[in-house]
């Protein structure tokens, strides 16, 4: 179908088919759905009609593909016009076979995998009928209290643009129109939402327009530059307006500067979320406000189906701006095939043969493994074999590894940590007891875990949060373990064996006891459902730790929020001529992450040279290379991720102690040396000036090369333009 078949399509709906075109509405509404019912109860109350079901533009949550199949079918028979639906479903982190959460993918560095990943969670969703994902969460997080920075990957605007991308590029491949397999892309949440005030979700954003272009934008912004599909608005407010009716942000920025041409759908119920947000009286005021400020779909409110037309009819919202969103809306259609092939991928045999395959597994098994960050090893891991192991905990044998957002993921067929240790060990090798509940626990659970840890070598706990406990409406102002872990913990110390702890849990944690008492960590995060697999490989010492913390970890949550590309400010802490007293500090705790960005050990131990620059000086059009030998200086093969920092001297506005520029992954045998080479160009360093100008600073910059963004080695140039 061309443009111009659209376009005579447009001309042929009535106002009402128009309006629905931009409803988006959960799977029970539709005919053919499973768990379809009579439009009654909270259905009703919605003010939602079999006319807007019938005209309705895009389902929610529908997968499965008989499923799916009966839907499109019987709605094409009930579509007067016979446009087909749009299926959006959120695969965030894998459909069936569930990658780890994205924050631990970001912990692997590995852009490749995680681009692998996104492609395999098309696939397996696509099959299942899924046209368009809600994914990636792009969204920068600094503060660990708010339950989403699990969706993230972290704190770092480049590393997540970099992200951003990767998934981009996995769900959607090159041409949506030809590859059935893939799913458009909906990058969220527009814009951000990882700032809410103290970390509780849904709370007010406030910031500077330069340090939401600096910080928080540029990974939408690779999103859509890597062609991404559709954008979703935020719950937030910015600059106290409402993300999901704020114009600067959608009309202004998004569409006239960015030039972004494609669909951009409310958050769940944002836009009838004005009205209590206190940007609008009623629902027909949300509507117009949120249509005017540029949302095209309406998620699961129905502020447009009941008004829209009524505001047009009386001139108060434009017809034509009406057509411009219902054409995006057709356009998306057309780009998936849908006029042509109502079904595209969906493939009721496929879907046995696709999903949760061997090779979908695997991946998933490996990308695990990369995720995991070995935060602490007094030379207990890996766990020397013959030694008697006792794991202990409530995650030993628990399939809550998935985490939060794995909406079709079964933790019934997970791989518990138990079951990946025993595929691998004697029965006299390993035993197993529980310990304590998440956030409960008995005596005699305690009891069973101390006597099974007399009768063993080395004690490893599997700790952490459930699931339930990060993600969506899931913050928490004491970022500690539950009290109940913490006492398993200091009862198991007392019988003074070593102590490794496996973490399972969806943000960064205040570890200080833990770390104090564990003579290993091992951040394994919600790992997915290869999780058990992948950790016991780490334990065993199968596969080296490779994972490199992408968000800082508080040494308590009364630092938070702490990153590292944070400010010197005029009084920092340990400058020569700093005072005792008078600096930026705390009195009782450090200003440093316990365990900073960027960092994260491995069973053989790298040494870093001096960086090595090409030139002293930088010239506007030109690049140095930053040259720099790494060397595995121990026992075993291992992979490094060599990492690039730059800080600007002397800036317009204040800069960052470190920002990452770049960074390369190395896979090392032991003794082997290899010389890693980064090239920085002028525009590397530009940045928004205080008249938001982008453009970078003559000068002296500081480079920074390290296994992490404390542990460096510095040199200096000067850039001249
Ligand atoms: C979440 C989104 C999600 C949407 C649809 C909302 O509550 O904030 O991230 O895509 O629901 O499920």
């Amino acid at each position: 179908m061309q443009d111009q078949t659209l376009h005579s399509l447009l001309k042929e709906m009535t106002l009402d088919e128009k309006v629905a075109q931009l409803m988006q509405l959960a799977t029970p509404f539709f005919e053919g759905s499973n768990e379809q019912g009579e439009i009654t109860g909270p259905m009703a109350e919605m003010g939602v009609t079999k006319d807007t079901v019938r005209n309705c533009g895009s389902v929610l949550g529908a997968s499965g593909a008989k499923e799916v199949r009966a839907i499109q079918e019987a709605h094409l028979k009930s579509n007067r016009l016979g446009i087909p639906l749009l299926i959006m479903a959120d695969i965030v982190h894998g459909f069936k076979t569930i990658f780890p959460v994205p924050l631990a993918i970001g912990c692997s560095w590995d852009l490749k995998l995680a681009e692998r990943s996104a492609e395999i969670a098309a696939y397996e969703a696509s099959v299942s009928g899924v046209h368009v994902t809600f994914a990636p969460m792009v969204d920068l997080v600094r503060d660990p209290r708010w339950g989403r920075v699990m969706e993230s990957t972290g704190e770092d605007p480049y590393l997540n643009s970099e992200f951003a991308r990767a998934f981009v590029r996995g769900f959607q491949g090159k041409d949506l129109t030809s590859d059935t397999n893939r799913v458009a892309a909906c990058v969220k949440h527009f814009a951000a939402y990882g700032a809410a005030e103290g970390g509780r979700d849904y709370n007010t954003v406030d910031m500077s327009e330069r340090q939401l272009r600096e910080m928080y934008l540029p990974a939408y912004k690779a999103a859509l530059d890597e062609g991404c599909e559709m954008v979703m608005t935020a719950f937030n407010t910015v600059e106290g307006i409402p993300a999901s009716g704020n114009k600067r942000l959608m009309r202004e920025l998004l569409r006239t500067e960015w030039g972004f041409d494609g669909i951009l759908i409310s958050d769940w119920g944002a836009v009838k979320e004005l009205i209590p947000h206190g940007v609008a009286a009623d629902e027909r005021e949300a509507a117009a406000k949120a249509f005017a400020a540029g949302v095209d779909i309406e998620m699961m409110t129905v502020c447009y189906v009941n008004h829209l037309k009524e505001l047009i009819v009386n001139n108060e919202v434009s017809e034509e701006l009406l057509d411009e969103a219902v054409l995006r809306i057709l356009a998306l259609k057309k780009k998936l095939g849908l006029f042509e092939n109502p079904h595209r991928g969906t493939d009721e045999h496929g879907e046995h043969e696709v999903i949760m395959s061997e090779p979908h597994r695997a991946v998933a098994k490996k990308l695990a493994a990369k995720s995991c960050v070995l935060l602490k090893n007094n030379n207990v891991l890996p766990l020397q074999s013959g030694k008697k192991v006792a794991l202990i905990g409530p995650f030993a044998q628990s399939g809550d590894i998935l985490g939060p957002w794995s909406w079709k993921g079964s933790r019934e067929v997970a791989v518990q940590l138990y079951d990946g240790l025993k595929g691998r060990m004697t029965s006299d090798k390993l035993s197993v007891a529980k310990g304590c509940g998440v956030e409960t626990g008995t005596h005699e659970e305690l009891q069973e875990a101390l006597d099974i840890a007399a009768h063993a070598d080395v004690l490893v706990l599997a700790l952490g949060e459930k699931s339930d406990m990060s993600g969506e409406a899931g913050s928490r102002s004491d970022i500690r373990l539950p009290e109940v872990q913490r006492e398993l913990i200091a009862a198991i110390r007392r019988i003074g064996k070593p102590i490794v702890t496996v973490l399972f849990n969806g943000r960064p944690l205040d570890l200080r006891d833990v770390a104090e008492q564990s003579d290993a960590i091992i951040e394994a995060w919600f790992p997915g459902t290869e999780g058990g697999h992948a950790v016991a490989d780490l334990l065993l010492g199968d596969v080296n730790p490779s994972g490199k913390l992408t968000m800082s970890f508080p040494h308590s949550v009364g630092q938070v929020p702490v990153y590292y590309n944070c400010f010197n400010t005029g009084r920092p802490q340990g400058a020569p001529d700093a005072q005792v007293r008078y600096v930026s500090q705390y009195l009782d705790v450090p200003n440093e992450a316990l365990y900073p960005f960027g960092f994260g050990l491995s069973y053989t131990t790298f040494h870093f040279g001096e960086p090595v620059l090409s030139n002293p000086v930088l010239k506007a059009g030109e690049s140095i290379k930053i040259s720099v030998l790494v060397t595995n200086t121990g026992e075993r093969q291992g992979e490094e991720t060599v990492q690039l920092y730059v800080r600007d001297m002397a800036g317009d506005v204040v800069r960052p102690l470190k920002e990452l520029k770049a960074f390369e992954k190395a896979v090392l045998a032991p003794g082997e040396t290899k010389k890693i080479i980064f090239s920085i160009k002028e525009d590397q360093l530009r940045y928004y000036h205080s008249d938001l100008t982008f453009t970078s600073d003559p000068g002296t910059f500081t480079v920074f090369v390290g296994p992490d963004s404390v542990n460096v080695k510095e040199a200096t140039f000067e850039l001249v333009k």
